[in-house]
């Protein structure tokens, strides 16, 4: 049964508006630990008693060289390369950052949505610290993080319109504040960066497969092999790419043996299908998020995720964001990707309203931003 707003503000995850509890007029200066994917991460940031952020420190070191064989993530794998590095990249973290546990505010680690054996490794290795170190323990939402990264990097304040597109998700969402957050569009399958992954694999191109399509389709003609555009003007916000990626494999099997021109054809042509469905649907979100911005407000979009590094598509998104009256804010790589910084920074925004988590806060594989969202026709194991 949806929750009703009486009913949400007691969630002690979602902060009272007139909370006055918190640290917000003091210095925060907080570790953050990302562990969700195949990603080990720690970061230190700094929130300034004016609210503004700095990161003192970010380091990430990526799984690629662990489960390129596979062509995807394994989890097992993901999980074991978390606890042989973990404690390495924490040091690591507060050296660069030139600061010791003693001088931190808080402690933040990722408790979803993800892999379930490396969240616990994050989980427990902050709580540990946490208790030793006699800290708060913040346990954040992975997607939040992502939400809340254009606070970090631009001092963008809600409300705001954020596409989120990684390996493992595909979401419109409204940022409406700390801990609020309206979903608007999902996907009904295929993550984005997932299609791209998978699109990579069925070419013979190289793992994580986004980039590699992307500069594969530098020298494809668009044109040459139509694909479908799946939902496009469909009044419900959401994703498919189900459908792409079929009609693609068909197209690559009717092609078969394929050239390099052929490679580089089949990418430009899935790269400009996702761009069009990108476009309308995140356009579709602008019109269901119209009511959220009083009239004369500066109407901000920001997007997130390792598939915001796609060149195409945050053209095809300034192109749609200057037609519809928008701001596009679109953070580096290294903090749209997944990072330690953005949890850390979660944390710092949760700190300063004075909400803090228990040691037994256990992972949330699933854990949806929204737990309000109605489901997608067809939704499966999308957070
Ligand atoms: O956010 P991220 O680093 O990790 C998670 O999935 O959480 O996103 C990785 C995804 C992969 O699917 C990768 O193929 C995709 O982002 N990606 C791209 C590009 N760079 C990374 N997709 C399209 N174009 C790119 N340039
Ligand atoms: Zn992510």
């Amino acid at each position: 049964m949806p929750l009703s707003a009486l009913e949400r503000k007691q969630d002690s995850r979602v902060p009272d508006e007139d909370s006055k509890s918190g640290h917000s007029g003091q210095p925060l200066v907080v570790l953050g630990i990302e562990t969700s994917c195949d990603e080990t991460a720690a970061a230190i940031v700094l929130r300034e008693a004016d609210g503004r952020g700095r990161v003192l420190s970010n380091v990430v070191r990526s799984q690629f060289d662990e489960h390129r064989p596979y062509g995807g993530v394994v989890p097992e794998i993901a999980a074991r390369a978390h606890v042989e590095c973990l404690d390495a990249i924490i040091k690591a973290a507060l050296a660069e950052a030139n600061v010791g546990l003693a001088d931190l505010s808080g402690i933040a680690a990722t408790a979803g949505p993800g892999l379930n054996g490396g969240l616990v490794v994050g989980l427990v290795t902050g709580k540990t610290l946490a208790l030793a170190a006699d800290k708060p323990f913040l346990a954040i939402n992975h997607l939040e993080a992502h939400a809340l990264t254009v606070g970090l990097t631009d001092g963008i304040a809600p409300p705001y319109l954020m596409l989120l597109v990684s390996g493992g998700h595909t979401q419109t969402l409204l940022v409406e504040g700390v801990g609020r957050y309206r979903r608007l569009g999902t996907t009904i399958d295929d993550a984005i960066g997932e299609a791209f992954d998978k699109t990579a694999k069925l070419l013979g191109l190289g793992y994580p497969g986004g980039p590699e399509v992307e500069k594969a389709a530098r020298a494809g003609d668009p044109s040459r092999f139509p694909l479908p555009r799946p939902m496009l003007g469909r009044a419900e916000p959401h994703f498919s790419l189900a459908g792409l990626k079929t009609a693609l494999r068909q197209r690559a099997e009717a092609a078969a043996p394929l050239s390099d021109q052929d490679i580089a054809d089949l990418c430009a042509a899935f790269e400009a299908a996702v761009c069009d469905v990108v476009s309308d649907r995140v356009g579709r979100a602008m019109e269901m998020a119209a009511g959220a911005f009083t009239p004369g407000q500066q109407k901000w979009l920001t997007i997130a995720g390792g598939v915001a590094a796609n060149r195409k598509i945050a053209v095809a998104l300034s192109t749609l964001a200057e037609a519809r009256g928008y701001r596009l804010a679109v953070p580096p790589p290294s903090l749209c990707t997944d990072n330690g910084a953005m949890i850390a920074w979660a944390g710092a925004e949760r700190l300063a309203l004075g909400l803090v988590d228990g040691l037994d806060f256990a992972a949330k594989p699933r854990w949806p931003l929204d737990p309000d969202a109605p489901a997608a026709i067809g939704a499966g194991v999308k957070a």
